[in-house]
């Protein structure tokens, strides 16, 4: 299985094992990984399941849409280039090791 590793924003960081599938928030959530809110539970109009995707593995995830980019625009902390909202990213053998930031805050 697919390896997720979680940083949070004290540098504590938590390896997640992911099923192939599976977004990434829904990973972080059965982990109960802290700092995902997942307020819309994955129909990608909350944003509080912003994280900061590690540069290296930018170019393995399919661009961010229209909706995911507009909600993007109005995350709670500041919009960086590797900012994703996780509930779009789904788990797949090629993201084995991703590394990923949870931001200040969400909401
Ligand atoms: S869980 Fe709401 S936008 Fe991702």
């Amino acid at each position: 299985m697919p390896v997720i590793t979680f940083i949070q924003k004290d540098g504590s960081s938590r390896a997640v094992e992911a099923k192939n599938g599976a977004s990434v928030m829904e990973t972080a959530i059965h982990a109960n990984v802290r700092g995902i809110d997942a307020e819309c539970g994955g129909s990608c109009s909350c944003a509080t399941c912003h994280v900061y995707v590690d540069d290296a593995f930018l170019h393995l995830l399919p661009e961010a849409d229209e909706m995911e980019n507009e909600l993007l625009d109005g995350v709670a902390s500041e919009r960086r280039p590797g900012s994703r909202l996780s509930c779009q990213l789904t788990v797949s053998a090629q993201l084995d090791g991703l590394t990923l930031r949870i931001p200040e805050m969400q909401a």
